[in-house]
């Protein structure tokens, strides 16, 4: 009887595994990509060549669960500033298994030989405005409070994604206008000469945006590769809010065509 008992256990085990080695894959099983912005407008292309099967609805944020191009991705536009693209991030890598995460937009031109429209992919991200305000002024410390890290840092994108980023970039706009290097991060829309020289002095930034350094920071502690990818709307002085109307629509899609070139490349 213990013996038959036995048999049929036996039996039972060798089925449930020969159902579930034939059984599809569970969609959260797929790998996805995470594509992010800030805008609907730096990902309106990308929804437009997309395969969309779903979209969840996470506080506020819709994201899009398809293929792009033959890659399995999830395409969210988290919202503009800190905040909103570390909620809107945490959220993705929270519900999805996502293998790494292109943040796509634009940004405001910092270095001297940016122009608008060239494209800046992020070799690292700094909040620039994350600090002490006293009666000396401001005080740049970012990292942590208690940490260690208060001196200030800045955090590293993947390399491989930077280079695939970088070589995407070249293909699309021209070698050119394309840059790479430090990408400045902070809650305020810059408009201001003075402030670019800063951002420039204090950090040797070649753009300057409000998500970049947030979604790093996010990317980071969920050891996950990440790059950010801005197309020049403007310059960050005192004419960006009129280039950045003019053009802000064709920057996002520069920025948004480096991602599906990029994809192409990752399918190889
Ligand atoms: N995004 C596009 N232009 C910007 C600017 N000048 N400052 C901050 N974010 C931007």
């Amino acid at each position: 009887m213990r013996k038959k008992q036995f048999a049929l256990f036996l039996i039972c085990i060798m089925l449930a595994v020969f159902v579930c080695g034939c059984a599809p894959k569970s969609e959260e099983s797929t790998e996805y990509i995470g594509i992010v912005s800030a805008m609907d407008n730096e990902i309106a292309i990308l929804l437009k060549e997309a395969k969309i099967d779903r979209v969840d609805t996470i506080a506020d944020v819709e994201y899009h669960v398809g293929s792009l191009h033959g890659q399995p991705v999830v395409i969210a536009r988290a919202g503009i500033g800190k905040i909103r693209a570390a909620s809107g991030i945490t959220a993705m890598l929270m519900k999805y298994p996502i293998s790494e995460v292109i943040f796509t937009g634009i940004a405001g031109g910092v270095a001297d030989e940016t122009q608008v429209l060239d494209e800046v992919i992020a070799t690292r991200l700094v909040e620039h405005d994350y600090g002490i305000l006293s009666n000396n002024g401001f005080e740049w410390r970012s990292g942590d409070p208690g940490s260690g890290d208060e001196e200030g840092i800045y955090y590293d994108c993947d390399p491989e994604l930077v280079k695939l980023a970088y070589d995407a970039a070249v293909e699309v706009v021209g070698e050119d206008h394309v840059f790479k290097g430090t990408i400045a991060t902070g809650d305020q829309f810059v408009a201001n000469s003075e402030f670019v020289e800063k951002l420039r002095r204090d950090h040797d930034a070649y753009a300057c945006e409000m998500e970049g350094a947030a979604s790093a920071v996010v990317c980071i502690k969920y050891e996950t590769p990440f790059v950010v990818i801005r197309a020049l709307s403007d310059k960050a002085d005192g004419k960006a809010h009129d280039s950045y109307g003019n053009f802000g629509d064709i920057a996002a899609d520069h920025s948004s065509s480096i991602v599906i070139k990029m994809l192409d490349h990752l399918k190889n």
